[in-house]
């Protein structure tokens, strides 16, 4: 899989894709992640990658010259499944949206920034808009970072251990049921029972209750 993310900023999501599980994917070669800096696709002689609104309001607004040309370049060179583009007015993203994006070849996610970005960028260009969550950021690159970390590891085996991503939380729309590990008292707070036991079945039942308990609880919505 190829992810191409276009920013003003890449240096903000350089670091989050570098460690752990991403950079071993990287590292694999279960994934290329090219960062893009907008300036460098800008005519401009001073790089500027923005300008003031039609009609004026508040703030400046990306242009859509430097993103066509750089999107251009990159469509010359292969197909692309989406072209994303980060804003909180996307489509709420989500395990199941991860793990589709993960079966898909190549992808090229365009973070924004300022106030807004040329509409016609979003009319013509974009594929797919998604939101991390009712917030606003400053800019869309810890949103990409975001998805970025949750498509790459669920890509059939960067995890080694399979289980291991088909046992997150969210993947069945429970909750992941707790973990504990040695010593099996501390403090006088014990570890249940039935996970000391060797019992596979009753362990395994015991974690689904766990998971379902906590849904409840936590995540009622998750169940509807
Ligand atoms: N850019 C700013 N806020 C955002 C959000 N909530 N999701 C995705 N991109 C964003």
């Amino acid at each position: 899989m190829r992810i191409d993310i276009i920013s003003v900023l890449p240096e903000l999501i350089e670091s989050p894709l570098n460690h752990s599980i991403i950079k071993r994917a990287k590292d694999k070669g279960f994934v290329e992640i090219h960062l893009h800096n907008l300036r460098d696709y800008t005519l401009d002689k001073h790089k500027r990658v923005d300008d003031y609104p039609f009609g004026g309001s508040a703030g400046m607004v990306m242009q859509i010259e430097p993103i066509d040309r750089l999107i251009s370049e990159l469509k010359k060179e292969r197909n692309y499944d989406e072209i994303i583009f980060t804003s909180p007015d996307g489509e709420r993203f989500d395990q199941k949206m991860a793990n589709s994006l993960s079966m898909t070849q190549n992808l090229i996610i365009l973070c924004g920034h300022y106030k807004g970005i040329d509409f016609r960028v979003r009319e013509h260009l974009i594929t797919k808009e998604i939101s991390i969550g009712d917030y606003v950021l400053t800019g869309g690159e810890l949103a990409a970072a975001i998805i970025c970390d949750s498509v790459v590891r669920v890509i059939p085996g960067v995890i080694s251990d399979e289980q291991s991503a088909l046992s997150d939380s969210f993947q069945d729309n429970l909750l992941a049921p707790p973990v504990y590990t040695r010593p099996a008292e501390y403090k006088g707070w014990k570890v249940p029972e039935v996970l000391l036991s060797g019992h596979q079945r009753k362990i395994e039942e015991w974690q689904l209750q766990q998971s379902i308990d906590r849904t409840q609880k936590l995540r009622p919505d998750l169940l509807k």
